[in-house]
């Protein structure tokens, strides 16, 4: 029996990794104990998907284990033993400003929930591929330090700078910069995951993500922001701009595409690597250009303000450099644009709320 492992299986990658290897393993192990509810009211709650996932593929079983609780994982680790050939690690506390509040908690489930899942893979099924989603917080403030000019709707970094043509590598440092309670526990996370593929030989990998979007995401107004900014333009909810005059640009990569990285990646797989994954020049915006795009889309007026304080560990500018993932498997492209990822998540939102 072939067994692949999801953790964070009904929220946004996870529940699309599920959907993805459905009809490529003989099970597919769901981990979610909603804690997204816990972190984000109401609006956080992922339950609806999975229920969706599970009413639509016979194979997918979810359990809601708290990634937390070691002794609990390793009960579905020893059922499954040398079955188990891909762990997919999206569970996480995922918003920085979140995580200022229960530092505690942020660290307990994004630090010790990752090594409880990479101890657990080491001594229960060693060939297994790994693969964690981390995130550009990582790099966090380096990328604010870059040279930036700002343009009608937009920052834009120099002409000149190595960065313009792809976006940022991974060559940036993650060291003696702000990173944010959250951006931190990330880190512990991200070298972690290295040091099992580099210290213990086993196919770790590490993708650290730019902003992550697709239709299923459960947007708040503190993480997930293109699918927040699509539900306030349905519903006439009001929406926040903090700071940088609204120019802030992000790339936004289909949840999709990245889980597709996934997959080339457990194909052929290379111990302990790092690959920034994002939309990059491909598909980016800033959030002016995003409120533009989805008022065209959903043709409503978004009601939003603006307030001038940033939000801490905020990144002005970031656009994922993807080259070296795409050198190391040149069969991967991006499907889905901006444009079509907005108008998916309008069409899929629009019956739900
Ligand atoms: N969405 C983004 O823009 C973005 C950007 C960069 C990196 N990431 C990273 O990608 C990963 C997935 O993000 P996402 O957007 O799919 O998040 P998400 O919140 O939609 O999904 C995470 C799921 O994990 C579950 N979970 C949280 N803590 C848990 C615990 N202790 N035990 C079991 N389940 C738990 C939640 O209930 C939720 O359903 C995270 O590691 C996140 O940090 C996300």
């Amino acid at each position: 029996m072939t067994v692949a492992f999801v953790t964070g299986s009904s929220g946004l990658i996870g529940g699309e990794s599920v959907e993805f290897l459905a009809d490529k393993f003989d099970r597919v192990i769901g981990i979610d104990n909603n804690l997204r509810s816990y972190f984000f009211g109401k609006e956080g709650n992922t339950e609806w998907n999975r229920s969706r996932l599970s009413q639509k593929y016979k194979n997918f079983i979810s359990h809601p284990v708290d990634i937390r609780s070691y002794n609990d994982v390793e009960k579905l680790f020893k059922t499954y033993g040398t079955d188990v050939k891909l762990v997919i690690h999206a569970a996480a506390q995922p918003s920085h400003d979140w995580a200022a509040k229960e530092p505690l908690t942020d660290f307990s489930v994004n630090a010790t929930g990752t090594i409880n899942l990479l101890e657990l893979t080491r001594l229960n099924c060693p060939d297994a591929v790994f693969i964690l989603t981390s995130t550009n917080k990582v790099y966090d403030a380096a990328p604010n330090l870059l040279p930036l000019k700002e343009l009608d709707k937009r920052w834009e970094i120099d002409a000149t700078h190595a960065y313009y043509e792809n976006g940022i590598d991974e060559t940036m440092s993650i060291d003696q910069s702000k990173h944010s309670v959250f951006g931190a526990s990330k880190v512990a996370a991200d070298i972690m995951t290295q040091e099992y593929g580099k210290y213990f030989g086993m196919k770790t990998a590490v993708f650290r993500g730019g902003c992550l979007t697709g239709p299923n995401h459960s947007g708040a107004q503190l993480h997930g922001f293109l699918a927040y900014l699509m539900k306030c333009a349905i519903t006439g909810n009001h929406y926040q701009i903090f700071g940088y005059k609204g120019k802030q640009v992000r790339d936004n990569i289909h949840s999709f595409d990245l889980v597709n990285m996934f997959w080339h990646y457990y194909q052929d797989p290379k111990p302990g690597e790092v690959y920034n994954a994002g939309g990059g020049r491909y598909s980016n915006c800033s959030m002016l250009e995003a409120i533009d795009l989805c008022e065209k889309i959903s043709g409503k007026k978004l009601s939003y303000s603006y307030s001038e304080t940033n939000r801490i560990g905020d990144h002005i500018w970031y656009i994922s450099d993807v080259s070296k993932f795409k050198k190391a498997y040149p069969k991967w492209s991006y499907k889905h644009d901006l444009e079509s990822t907005l108008v998916e998540m309008y069409n899929n939102m629009a019956n739900r709320f």
